[in-house]
């Protein structure tokens, strides 16, 4: 009960859709359409949910500046129950990378992911400031986000669906 009076609920109006986000206890849960993203703090470190309406890729994208050139990408997605993830970085507005392969380095501490009932799940355990300029700082305050799922089990095909939103850190 506590929690839930600490708990703050708010309502973000982006463009017509009214996207609801829910802060407590150091974990931020925004959804939109066919995502549901969720950032909870744990020390340094962010462990980043994305789930979406697929049995392909999913990937989250901080701090872009256009579409998603210098997006801090986090991609991946489930095949024969194994979770396969790549650090990426938005190179150009339809162009990502890995980031090993655009003089970065991966920062993904740890990966988790589920596929259930046409959904896929990754979670990205990463540090909130990798020191890698391919890196957004995912810190304290505001962050525009993107999120994007694609209908294959690769790092290379467009997706199908995506959007794009906001969420405050604490
Ligand atoms: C090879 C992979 C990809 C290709 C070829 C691609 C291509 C494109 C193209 C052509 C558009 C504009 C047309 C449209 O909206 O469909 C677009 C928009 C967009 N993409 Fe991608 N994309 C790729 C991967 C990604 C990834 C990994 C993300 C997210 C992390 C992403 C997020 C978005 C978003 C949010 C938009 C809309 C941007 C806006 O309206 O400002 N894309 N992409």
């Amino acid at each position: 009960m506590k929690s839930m009076l600490r708990s703050a609920i708010l309502l973000i109006a982006l463009g017509t859709a009214v996207v609801p986000v829910f802060a407590q206890d150091g974990t931020v849960v925004v959804e939109k359409d066919e995502f549901r993203l969720t950032v909870r703090i744990v020390g340094a470190n962010a462990e980043i949910t994305v789930r979406g309406r697929t049995t392909g890729w999913v990937a989250v994208g901080f701090d872009p500046v256009n579409m998603m050139k210098n997006a801090d990408i986090k991609m991946g997605y489930v095949k024969n129950g194994e979770a396969f993830a790549r650090d990426d970085f938005g190179t150009a507005i339809f162009l990502h990378s890995d980031d090993t392969k655009v003089k970065g380095t991966s920062n993904i501490l740890a990966i988790a992911g589920t596929e259930s009932e046409g959904y896929t799940t990754m979670t990205f355990l990463v540090p909130r400031d990798s020191g890698d300029p391919k890196d957004a700082k995912i810190l304290k305050g505001p962050h525009n986000v993107i999120l994007a799922a694609g209908r294959a089990d690769n790092f290379s095909s467009k997706h199908m669906f995506r959007v794009k939103t906001s969420i405050v850190l604490p």
